[in-house]
């Protein structure tokens, strides 16, 4: 092990309990705030904690939340007729796609594919902490425990801070949603169904002003999204198994060991699976990013000009952060929560089955061959999604994507089967045999402090 290779995994140890600790401060959500500000919000309530209730009664949702659903599911909403929100974020697939596209088609004929995965809204929406990035101040800090990834932030760049400015991305997006401008979503809100319910809550003359129209708009789709208890069920066999209400197999339980050992699959150093301090069930992501060089993906129309590069934090979607080459190729990571039930992975979608991802990562360095695209003098170019120039940004330091080619992968088939196993655990919906069975719709757990009525 080199020193640095020591110093980076000192790094993450640290980061990872920052992190754990931002994570803590944004869970608490207060109503009308985003994430984003909640983090502050929470700052200055130390008394707040996450409570865990298996059996919690239900909170009815405010009626801003109630209207935030109807606009996040109205299809009438895009220039398309048939697209809302609930297209790709489906509730029935944890908030994530509802097939295994690996970017969905939209736009005003729906013929528009847009060029990422759909992420799931499931369980970080509340407690996503801002995009921040603590530079190192020096090389020395670098060197030793100072320096620490970027974090935080909405999308797989991490380029919104709040939930209300998120939404109207796929608004206006042309593959996606696909309308003109402010005035058309208004006018469009303004001959909803429930257009009399939105000037009840947000005042007669809220139509008066498309700009105001449209904020509040978003504003209720994210209290809807903070809200509603479904975005968060904690009902998996994993938070059963926390609770003392649940066994994992032996499968599941040596799954387990190797997602959590840092000389094997070393998968919780990123994806945490601890219990917070303040007794948080894990959410499996620590919202920090990280170049994990996923191949090339041809299925993306995007990528058929050969110039194009998906770099992630310093664009080309995300603009504020061009200039910075050690961003580039760098993705935020991912809750692992309910992964088992996706059909794409990646932020290009580039897997379509979770063992591939997972082969993905323990062979990546052993058999480069098989992932990635070979150059016209039949070199493997690894790395292939991204330029020459900031290959170099890639993650070679942290196990398993530390091995020579020709060398042992971290797991062999067996190991990756037992993974899967415990990864399926993560899967909402578990019913331990001597629960009450939960009612459709209604979710067993409540997060954060009650939420208020606007
Ligand atoms: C055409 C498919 C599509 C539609 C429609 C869509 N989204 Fe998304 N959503 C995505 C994709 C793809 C991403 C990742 C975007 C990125 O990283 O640039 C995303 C990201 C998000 C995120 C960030 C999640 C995170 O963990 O950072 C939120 C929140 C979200 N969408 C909410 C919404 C809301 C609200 C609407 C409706 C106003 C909506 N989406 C409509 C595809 C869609
Ligand atoms: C160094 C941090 C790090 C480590 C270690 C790590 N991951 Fe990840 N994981 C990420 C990031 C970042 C992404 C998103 C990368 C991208 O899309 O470019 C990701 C994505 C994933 C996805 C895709 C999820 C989705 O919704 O698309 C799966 C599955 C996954 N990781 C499982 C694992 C497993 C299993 C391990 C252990 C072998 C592991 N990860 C180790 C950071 C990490």
């Amino acid at each position: 092990m080199t020193v640095f290779h020591a110093s980076l995994a000192a790094r993450r140890a640290v980061t990872t309990a920052l992190a754990a600790g931002a994570t803590a401060l944004a869970a608490f959500v207060a109503p009308g705030i985003g994430a984003a500000q909640a983090q502050s919000h929470a700052a200055a309530s130390p008394a707040t904690t996450v409570t865990t209730l298996s059996t919690a009664s239900v909170t009815p949702l405010s009626d801003t939340a109630a209207l935030g659903k109807l606009i996040f599911n109205d299809t009438a909403l895009s220039a398309s007729g048939r697209m809302s929100c609930a297209s790709c974020h489906s509730a029935a697939h944890a908030y994530g796609p509802p097939n295994g596209l690996a970017a969905q088609l939209g736009g005003p004929d729906l013929r528009t594919q847009g060029t990422r995965a759909v992420p799931t809204l499931g369980y970080v929406l509340n407690r996503t902490p801002v995009w921040t990035h603590v530079q190192a101040a020096s090389v020395f800090e670098r060197l030793t425990d100072a320096d620490s990834p970027p974090a935080g932030g909405f999308g797989w760049d991490g380029r919104f801070d709040s939930l209300h400015d998120q939404a109207l991305f796929p608004l206006f997006s042309a593959n996606e949603m696909a309308n003109r401008d402010p005035a058309e979503v208004a006018a469009k809100l303004s001959r909803a169904p429930y257009a009399a319910r939105f000037r009840q809550v947000f005042g007669e003359t809220i139509f008066a002003s498309n700009d105001a129209a449209l904020r509040q708009a978003m504003m209720a789709v994210e209290r809807y999204e903070l809200e509603d208890p479904s975005f968060h069920p904690y009902t998996s066999k994993f938070d059963a198994f926390l609770d003392g209400k649940a066994e994992l197999s032996a499968s599941e339980m040596r799954g387990k060991k190797l997602f959590d050992d840092p000389n094997s699959g070393n998968c919780a150093s990123c994806h945490i699976d601890q219990v917070g301090a303040n007794g948080a069930h894990p959410l499996f992501t620590d919202f920090q990013f990280e170049a994990l060089g996923v191949p090339r993906n041809p299925e993306l129309r995007a990528n058929r000009d050969p110039n194009y590069y998906d770099q992630g934090l310093c664009g080309p979607v995300r603009t504020d952060k061009l200039s910075n080459k050690s961003y580039c190729g760098l993705f935020k990571t991912p809750t692992l929560r309910n992964t088992a039930t996706r059909r794409v992975f990646f932020h290009n979608g580039r897997f379509h089955s979770l063992r591939d991802a997972l082969r993905f990562y323990v062979e990546r360095d052993t058999a480069p061959q098989k992932w990635y695209s070979k150059d016209a003098h039949g070199h493997v170019v690894k790395f292939d999604d991204l330029p020459a120039a900031v290959r170099d940004n890639v993650d070679v330091l942290d196990e398993p994507l530390t091995r020579k080619a020709g060398g042992k992968p971290a797991w062999n088939a067996r190991d990756i089967d037992d993974v899967i196993a415990f990864l399926k655990t993560l899967d909402d919906g578990y019913l331990p045999k001597s629960q009450p069975q939960p009612q459709p719709g209604k979710a067993f757990v409540k997060v954060g402090a009650p939420v208020g009525r606007s």
